[in-house]
């Protein structure tokens, strides 16, 4: 019998069919159910997305009106979720508190099972969970939120407790769209793992979080925004590249398993930060981005590494006011729509995902008794 071929990291494997996203990383496409993502950025909102996402098609405007108000009345939190964000050291990093509250607001729900109401009030409850933690941590006051604001921008007030601009509330809501679906990523896998488990929404979804946590997928922006920080002049950063490659670390915000051409999101929020950031900032975050890519492309050149979303990720989420900690927890606030949809997908043409593994340790042998080891 001839050896199976060993996938490591599921490179390259096709493991199940999507209708929700396409990613074509060689020539640097994303589109959400046939719509180019830079079409889409120009044109919706994440309440738009998320209802492309759940529902096949992009809402009329009178679809639009009531999935936003399902939504608004959707962002009660039960009392025992609040007393334990309330509860949580005032030190716990965002994504555990996420990981926490999502895993807590399963706990006693009667309407767990994945459906279009138990997603749609998941993902309106998620930027709750997060400005609620984020505002007992600094040991504010919760500001419940205002049915009058959209997804975004409601978002911003409540961590804030100040109205967010059109510009802010735009900015975020071109980064929740484009971040809301990436085929099947780490996280979206996880939580398809434990979809087809017949597991409920929450299990799933406290097992994306923890998987998004990674800096290797979704823990990268404060890392890469702290990167620009700590080069600080645009003189320091072929030195500090450099010497960061010395030690072996890689340089946050470049390089995509996916793309061997440019991230189109990257490309997108590019753009935008040059509108919504401070001059300066964005002026050491491209010369930051020209010299990486430039040592990246000489020390790898067989890698093809480009810059990928998490890079102005990071000056568009710190340009809206948001702290670095919290990056990661807004990329989750955005995946939850495209991790809902999976899910639903998953439950729909469910098969337990089960793959298989080459065993390589000891040939069969036998135990000994404890004292004779
Ligand atoms: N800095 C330094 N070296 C890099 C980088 C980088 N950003 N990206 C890739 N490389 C190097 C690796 O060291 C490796 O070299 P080696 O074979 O000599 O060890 C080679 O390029 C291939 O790297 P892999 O990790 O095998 O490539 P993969 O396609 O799996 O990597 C990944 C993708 C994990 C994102 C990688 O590019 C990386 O670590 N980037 C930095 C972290 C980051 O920005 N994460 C956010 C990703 S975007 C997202 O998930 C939303």
């Amino acid at each position: 019998m001839s050896a199976p071929i060993v996938a490591k990291g599921l490179e390259g494997v096709v493991v199940g069919n999507t209708a929700l996203s396409r990613v074509e990383g060689q020539i640097g496409r994303l589109t959400f159910r046939g719509y180019d993502i830079h079409d889409l950025a120009r044109h919706i909102t994440f309440e738009e997305a998320a209802h492309l996402f759940w529902k096949g098609e992009l809402p009329t405007r009178a679809q639009y009106d009531d999935l936003k108000m399902q939504m608004a009345h959707a962002r009660m939190i039960p009392n025992h979720v609040m007393q334990i964000a309330r509860g949580l050291p005032k030190n716990s990093e965002p994504m555990d508190a996420l990981r926490t509250l999502v895993s807590a607001l399963g706990a006693g729900n009667p309407l767990k099972q994945p459906d279009l109401s138990a997603v749609m009030m998941l993902t309106a409850q998620t930027p709750i969970l997060l400005a609620a933690f984020d505002r007992y941590r600094r040991g504010l006051e919760f500001i419940p939120p205002r049915g009058d604001l959209d997804h975004a921008a409601n978002y911003l007030y409540m961590l804030s407790g100040t109205e967010p601009t059109a510009a802010q509330t735009r900015a975020l809501n071109v980064y929740l769209v484009l971040l809301s679906d990436h085929g099947l990523n780490a996280s979206t896998f996880a939580a398809r793992v434990i979809a087809s488990t017949w597991s409920d929404l929450y299990s799933c979804i406290t097992g994306a979080v923890g998987a998004l946590k990674g800096p290797l997928h979704g823990g990268a922006p404060s890392r890469a925004l702290e990167m620009i920080e700590a080069i600080g002049k645009k003189e320091n950063a072929e030195t500090w590249m450099r010497a960061a490659l010395a030690k072996k670390e890689r340089l946050m915000g470049f390089g995509h398993r996916m793309y061997k051409a440019e991230d189109p999101r990257a490309e997108i929020l590019r753009d935008l930060a040059r509108g919504v950031c401070a001059p300066q900032l964005f002026e050491l975050a491209q010369s930051v981005e020209q010299t990486g890519l430039q040592i990246l492309h000489e020390s790898k050149p067989a890698e093809r590494i480009y810059t990928n979303v998490e890079f102005y990720s990071a000056v568009i989420l710190h340009a809206v006011g948001l702290a670095k900690d919290m990056f990661t927890p807004t990329f989750a606030a955005s995946r939850m729509a495209g991790w809902t949809a999976h899910i639903l997908e998953q439950v729909a043409d469910n098969r337990l995902i089960r793959p298989d593994a080459e065993y390589v340790g000891p040939a069969p042998r036998a135990v000994k008794a404890i004292d004779q080891r």
